[in-house]
């Protein structure tokens, strides 16, 4: 199935839990829009593209909802869900993207003489349209980013950009899964990604769904692999993306640029042009979303928690990884080489 899916027959959200990888393969289903802006924020589902569509999803359930009489209301209704579901969490645009999209398609309907039910249709319907799109925009990405993989590269990869950040298919990890499909030969030396281990527990699952050949490595052995010849390209995703190419993602990401710049190694942000913030001028104005400490203090090592009782720690879940760092961005539009200011706004807008 899809990271996330619409069930028709009983009008419910299913998606995968992303908690429980590798370990077991469930499904949870949700029946409220703020069932869904809970398992954003406990990260049932993850990854800026799949938070959207989640949302986009959301909205349908808060129509269903909602006991309101006439479409003003109904409408009322949504724009107080749409607030739940962005505040769900800060960084990824594609959460505010989706939901405003969704809100924006049925507000230039309301003048028009429609329904309460058919209003309510509408936003399943660009609900729908949005997770559709995403699969089709996935794999116009990968198209691009397969181009610059060359037959024997080994890639460092950092968090999940798989199928499941996204709707289907995946960002970065999408453009690996289809230069292996292709025959290339690709070797993935993925990153743990502390603190969710978004890398050990998720990447790691779906390359061996691909069949993909990779090791997994911790977050802080990346530089070695960097300044010793070998590594060919560093690949990740994105949460958000200023106007200058500054690149919010997950944590870690910049010392991971830094140690590739340091080495003369192409650094690649794979990101659908949703999520390119272009009102926001440069990095420094993108929300980080700061997580409970317990997410890097309860950890336990050979059967024993690790850090001592009452200890304290810091949780930023993002970071920014200066435009200067980054060789290229690889969108659905096509690939944004420097100088961003001018040639990210051409991808967008083409
Ligand atoms: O905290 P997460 O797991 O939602 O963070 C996800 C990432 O940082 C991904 O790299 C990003 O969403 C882009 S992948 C589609």
């Amino acid at each position: 199935m899809r990271t996330l899916e619409w069930d028709y027959a009983t009008n419910e959200l299913r998606m995968i839990d992303q908690r429980r990888l590798p370990g077991s393969l469930e499904i949870v289903t949700l029946h409220t829009h703020t069932e869904v802006a809970e398992a954003i924020r406990n990260m049932t589902v993850r990854g800026a593209p799949a938070i959207g569509a989640a949302a986009a999803f959301g909205l349908a359930l808060a129509a269903q909802e909602s006991n309101a009489r006439d479409v003003a209301a109904l409408f009322s209704d949504l724009e107080t869900a749409a607030e739940t579901m962005k505040s769900a969490r800060p960084t990824a645009v594609n959460l505010a993207w989706a939901v405003d999209r969704v809100l924006k398609s049925v507000s230039v309907r309301l003048s028009a003489s429609v329904s309460v039910d058919e209003l309510s249709s509408s936003v399943l319907a660009e609900a729908q349209r949005i997770a559709d799109e995403d699969v089709e925009v996935n794999k116009r990405m990968a198209a691009h980013g397969a181009m610059l993989i060359n037959d024997g590269d080994t890639i460092i990869h950092h968090c999940n950009t798989g199928a499941l950040a996204v709707v289907d298919w995946g960002t970065a990890l999408g453009v690996i899964r289809l230069a292996h499909e292709q025959g290339k030969r690709v070797h993935v030396l993925v990153d743990e990604t502390r603190p969710r281990l978004q890398g050990a527990r998720l990447t790691a699952w779906e390359l061996s769904q691909y069949g993909i050949p990779y090791e997994i490595i911790t977050d802080g052995m990346a530089g070695h692999f960097l300044r010793t010849g070998q590594v060919q390209k560093v690949l990740f995703g994105a949460d958000r993306i200023a106007a200058n190419g500054d690149v919010a993602n997950k944590i870690g990401t910049y010392m991971l640029a830094l140690a590739a710049h340091d080495n003369n190694i192409p650094v690649y942000s794979v990101a659908p042009t949703s999520t390119i913030d272009l009102s926001l001028a440069h990095g420094g104005l993108i929300p980080i979303e700061k997580r409970d400490p317990g997410e890097v203090l309860d950890i336990e090592f050979q059967g024993e928690r690790v850090t001592p009782q009452g200890a304290k720690a810091r949780n930023p879940a993002f970071d920014i990884t200066p435009a200067r760092l980054i060789s290229a961005i690889i969108t659905e539009n096509g690939i944004a080489y420097p100088p961003f200011e001018i040639n990210l706004r051409k991808v967008v807008e083409s």
